[in-house]
C-alpha cells in the first residue's frame, strides 16, 4: 500500500465502547483499513488534560485496544498504537506550539466547555489540546482524518497550524481534511429517543459492549413505549422510532420489515418487538465482549500489538521529524 493515502485517528481511552462508537467510529475504521494507510492512535497523552490521574490508565488503554480489535480492527493491516509511545509527538507538539497564538485556542469551543466543566484544573496542556492533536496527525503526513462532527473545530485549526508551518518553514504538510468511508455515517440513537446513543446521557438507554446479555435485555425491556398506533397514518414518536433504528442496526431485514407492517396495521405489539431486538442485541454484541475478554487475558498478546504499532508509528515519525528539523533551520551539522 505504498501510494494509499494516509488515514490518522485518535481515541481517547476514557470509557467503554457502545454501540454509538461501534457504529459511529469503529466500522468507519474497519472498512478503511484496506484501501489506506491507516494510523489508528490511542490518545493517552490527551487524556492527561483531563484525567491526571493515571491509576486507571492501563486497564483502560488495554480494553480499548481489546476492543478495537475484538470489533475487526487488524493491527497487522494497520499501525495501530499509543501515542506516548511515539515521543516524536512530543517534539512536534512544541514546534507547532510556537506556532499557536493563545487568542485561538482559548477560543475553541471544547477549551470552553472544558474550563466550565473542570474550573479548577484549567491547564495548559487543554488550552493546547489541538496542537497536540495537530501533531498527531501531521507526525505521519495525514491528509484524512475520520472524525465526528465535535472533531471539525480541532481539525480546521490543524488545518491552520499545517498552512502556518507550510509558509514560515516550507512545504512539509498535507491539509488534512475530515472524512468518511463510505455514505453518511450511521447515527445510532439512545434507547429513550432523546438523542444519539453517548456515555454521558442516560446509561439505561446506552448498550455497551462490556454489557452482559441480562443487561441487554434489562435496557432494551425497560425502553418507552405506548399502546401503539391508532391510525396508519400515525407518525412513530421519537422514542418508537429509536427502536425501530436499533433494529434495523441488528435485526434482518424481514424482521425489521414485519414490525414495520404491523406498525401500519395498527396491531404491533411492542413487548414482542423489544423481545426480539433483545435476541438480536445479544446476539450481536455476546461474540465481541466473548472476544473483548478473551483478548484482556493475553497480555502477551497485548503487549506484541502494541510493540507492533509503535514500531510502525515510529517508523513513519522519524522521517517526517527529519524533514521538519531540517525545514526548521534546526541541523547544525
Ligand atoms: N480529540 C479526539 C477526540 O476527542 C481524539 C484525537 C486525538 C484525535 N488525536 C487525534 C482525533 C488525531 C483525530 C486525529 O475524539
Amino acid at each position: 500500500m505504498m501510494d494509499a493515502k494516509i488515514v490518522m485517528s485518535g481515541i481517547r481511552p476514557t470509557g467503554l465502547l457502545h454501540l454509538g462508537n461501534y457504529f459511529g467510529a469503529v466500522q468507519n475504521y474497519v472498512r478503511m483499513q484496506q484501501s489506506y494507510n491507516c494510523f489508528f492512535m490511542i490518545a493517552d497523552l490527551h487524556s492527561l488534560t483531563t484525567h491526571p490521574d493515571t491509576k486507571e490508565l492501563k486497564e483502560n488503554v488495554h480494553r480499548v485496544i481489546a476492543e478495537n480489535i475484538a470489533c475487526g480492527l487488524d493491527p497487522n493491516c494497520v499501525a495501530f498504537y499509543c501515542q506516548s509511545h511515539v515521543q516524536e509527538t512530543s517534539e512536534l507538539y512544541l514546534y507547532l506550539n510556537m506556532l499557536a497564538y493563545k487568542g485561538e485556542l482559548e477560543k475553541t469551543v471544547t477549551f470552553k466547555e472544558k474550563v466550565r466543566q473542570q474550573p479548577e484544573n484549567v491547564n495548559a496542556g487543554l488550552l493546547t489540546y489541538p496542537v497536540l492533536q495537530t501533531a498527531d496527525i501531521l507526525l505521519h503526513r495525514a491528509s484524512l482524518v475520520p472524525v465526528g462532527k465535535d472533531q471539525e473545530q480541532h481539525l480546521e485549526m490543524a488545518r491552520n497550524f499545517a498552512n502556518r508551518f507550510n509558509h514560515r518553514y516550507g512545504e512539509i504538510f498535507p491539509e488534512p481534511q475530515a472524512f468518511n468511508f463510505g455514505s453518511d455515517l450511521v447515527k445510532v440513537p439512545s434507547l429513550d429517543g432523546s438523542g444519539k446513543m453517548s456515555k454521558s446521557e442516560n446509561q439505561n438507554a446506552t448498550i455497551y459492549l462490556a454489557d452482559e446479555d441480562d443487561e441487554i435485555r434489562k435496557k432494551i425491556m425497560r425502553a418507552k413505549t405506548d399502546s401503539g398506533p391508532t391510525d396508519s397514518q400515525t407518525p412513530k414518536p421519537d422514542y418508537i422510532e429509536a427502536i425501530f433504528l436499533l433494529m434495523k442496526l441488528v435485526s434482518k431485514e424481514e424482521v425489521v420489515n414485519k414490525f414495520n407492517e404491523d406498525y401500519s396495521k395498527c396491531s404491533i405489539r411492542y413487548g414482542d418487538m423489544k423481545n426480539q431486538l433483545a435476541d438480536d442485541m445479544i446476539e450481536f454484541i455476546s461474540p465481541i465482549r466473548n472476544n473483548v475478554k478473551d483478548i484482556l487475558q493475553n497480555k502477551k498478546y497485548l503487549q506484541q500489538v502494541m510493540e507492533q504499532g509503535a514500531e510502525k508509528a515510529r517508523k513513519s515519525a522519524k522521517t517526517t521529524m527529519e524533514l521538519v528539523r531540517q525545514a526548521m533551520g534546526l541541523n547544525y551539522y
